[in-house]
């Protein structure tokens, strides 16, 4: 098997079985490939938010263009990016990243002092814009992982931010919410799509080769 192969696979699932869970185990391994995805400046500005409690979920559904993905699916992942920079959050991860490499804390300051004059003096929604941007490297890399596992799934943008911003308390977190992935098991006879061609544009439009 090869990833090519897992990508050819997978499809964006419209309908879960509701009676039917991913393991933990899976789950897991999925948010892994997120925790690892590449970060700018490996700042990793996001959390993600595993909602498996069936009240939850049912009210993130009120907001949501899929809600039966939301209410039926075995897991909800939240891509929450961080909703600013701030010199704390900053200085947390390279401390923690210094340590970690049993360097002196401060290795990296000129480093970091240039990432807080770019970013500290920008607006908080350009600080976000940059931050989300990070997250789909993570929903990308987690689709990845659960088609290779197998595991159905969905990503998804579809969702009134508002909604899950509240429900799951973001602000509080010095998080928003830019998109979700549905994790579960596709119920085939209403999975409407799963029996069609997948279909992306040919390598010829695709790829402009300068060679
Ligand atoms: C960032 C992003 C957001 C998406 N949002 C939704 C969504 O809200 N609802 C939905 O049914 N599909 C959503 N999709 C799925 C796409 O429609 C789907 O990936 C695309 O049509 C290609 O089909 P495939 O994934 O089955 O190959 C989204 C995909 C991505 C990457």
């Amino acid at each position: 098997m090869s990833l090519i192969t897992d990508l050819q696979w997978r499809h964006a699932v419209k309908a879960y079985d509701p009676t039917k869970k991913v393991s933990q185990e899976n789950i897991d391994k999925i948010i892994e490939a997120a925790r690892f995805a590449p970060t700018s400046s490996g700042l990793q500005p996001f959390k993600i938010l595993v909602v498996e409690n069936q009240e939850l979920k049912d009210k993130l559904a009120e907001g949501a263009l899929n809600p039966d993905c939301m209410r039926e699916c075995s897991h909800v992942l939240v891509f929450a990016a961080w909703d600013r920079y701030t010199a704390e959050r900053i200085d947390k991860v390279y401390d923690f990243t210094t340590d970690e490499r049993n360097l002196p804390r401060g290795r990296f300051g000129s480093y970091t002092d240039k990432l807080k004059s770019i970013y500290l003096n920008e607006a908080a929604e350009n600080n976000f814009a940059h931050t989300a941007r990070q997250t789909y490297i993570a929903l990308g890399l987690a689709l990845a992982q659960a088609a290779e596992l197998r595991v159905d799934s969905t990503p998804a943008e579809g969702f009134d931010n508002s909604v899950v911003d509240n429900v799951l308390q973001l602000s509080e977190q010095g998080l928003k919410s830019v998109s979700l992935m549905y994790v579960g098991v596709a119920d085939p006879s209403r999975d409407w799509i799963s029996t069609m061609k997948k279909v992306r544009v040919p390598k010829e439009e695709f790829v402009v080769e300068y060679k």
